[in-house]
């Protein structure tokens, strides 16, 4: 894979363990110009630092809230500013919260939808017009195994129902885009190791019988992720739409 002249879109890429920063060290080192978008300005600021060595300076951020429509409209012309293009999308922005159902408030429904959902529809609204022009794009969107199964280990049924929400968008916008050269897929991890998602919530034994049932015998790890992700926003994949990739060690098969 390569990616020189290719301008990536990461968002949630601040956080230093987790599945977006690592999009960014894969993708930067394979020759692309990264963006790195996340509203953690401390996260942003040691993912400059790191991910600029690898693509010789050829690394932007910018700080923003995935749910402020302004706020996406505004970076989006920015990139465009910079960079005159955005060839890769990918909305790994998210958030979860282990909550049961009969114990989540309204407040916290609306804060897992607005960030992984409706974010992603901002950003992808936001981005399409370039790509459309440009008659070239390829969006990656994270989903997640919970939202396939139903209830995630540290997800409540909120953050299952947001992330079938994203398999399903992403499938309309793969149809409606398809004419234009770009493709729309998501991938669907399984647990990852070590983000901050999990929120300090795993434990040595929770883990133990996590694995037991993972056939691979091995929680995930983000290389495992950012690797199909950077392989579906690859110009090679542009045979595959609307698809969605599990990346789950085999825990689950459909
Ligand atoms: N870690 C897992 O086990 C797992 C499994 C399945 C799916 N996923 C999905 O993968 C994606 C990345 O997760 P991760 O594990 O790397 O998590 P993480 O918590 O390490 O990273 C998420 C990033 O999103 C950013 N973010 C949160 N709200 C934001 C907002 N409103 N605007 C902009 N940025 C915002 C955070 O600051 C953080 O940098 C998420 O969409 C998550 O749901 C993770």
């Amino acid at each position: 894979m390569n990616f020189e002249d290719q301008v990536v879109l990461i968002t949630g890429a601040g956080s230093k363990m987790g599945i977006g920063r690592e999009t960014a060290r894969q993708v930067s080192k394979r020759g692309a110009s990264v963006v790195l978008a996340d509203i953690d300005e401390n996260g942003l600021e040691s993912a400059f630092d790191e991910i600029n060595q690898y693509n010789n300076g050829k690394t932007m951020t910018i700080k923003l809230d995935v749910t402020n429509k302004d706020e996406v409209d505004k970076s989006v012309k920015q990139i465009i500013e910079r960079f005159g293009e955005i060839d890769i999308l990918v909305n790994n922005a998210g958030t979860s919260r282990p909550t049961r159902i009969l114990d989540i408030p309204e407040e916290e429904w609306d804060l897992i939808f607005n960030i992984n959902m409706k974010g992603i529809f901002f950003l992808t609204q936001a981005v399409l017009p370039y790509m459309k022009e440009a008659n070239y794009g390829r969006i990656v969107n994270l989903s997640s195994v919970s939202g396939k199964r139903g209830g995630g280990i540290f997800g409540g049924s909120h953050y299952s129902a947001s992330k079938a929400a994203v398999t399903g968008f992403s499938k309309a916008v793969a149809r409606e885009m398809a004419e234009f050269g770009i493709t729309c897929n998501t991938v669907a991890p399984g647990l990852v190791g070590g983000t901050n998602i999990t929120d300090g919530l795993m434990t040595t034994e929770k883990e133990t019988s996590i694995k037991e049932g993972i056939p691979v015998g091995r929680v995930g790890k983000v290389e495992d992720i950012a690797y199909s992700i950077a392989f579906l926003a690859s110009t090679g994949a542009s045979y595959i739409t609307g698809e969605e990739l599990d990346i789950n060690g085999g825990s689950h098969i459909d």
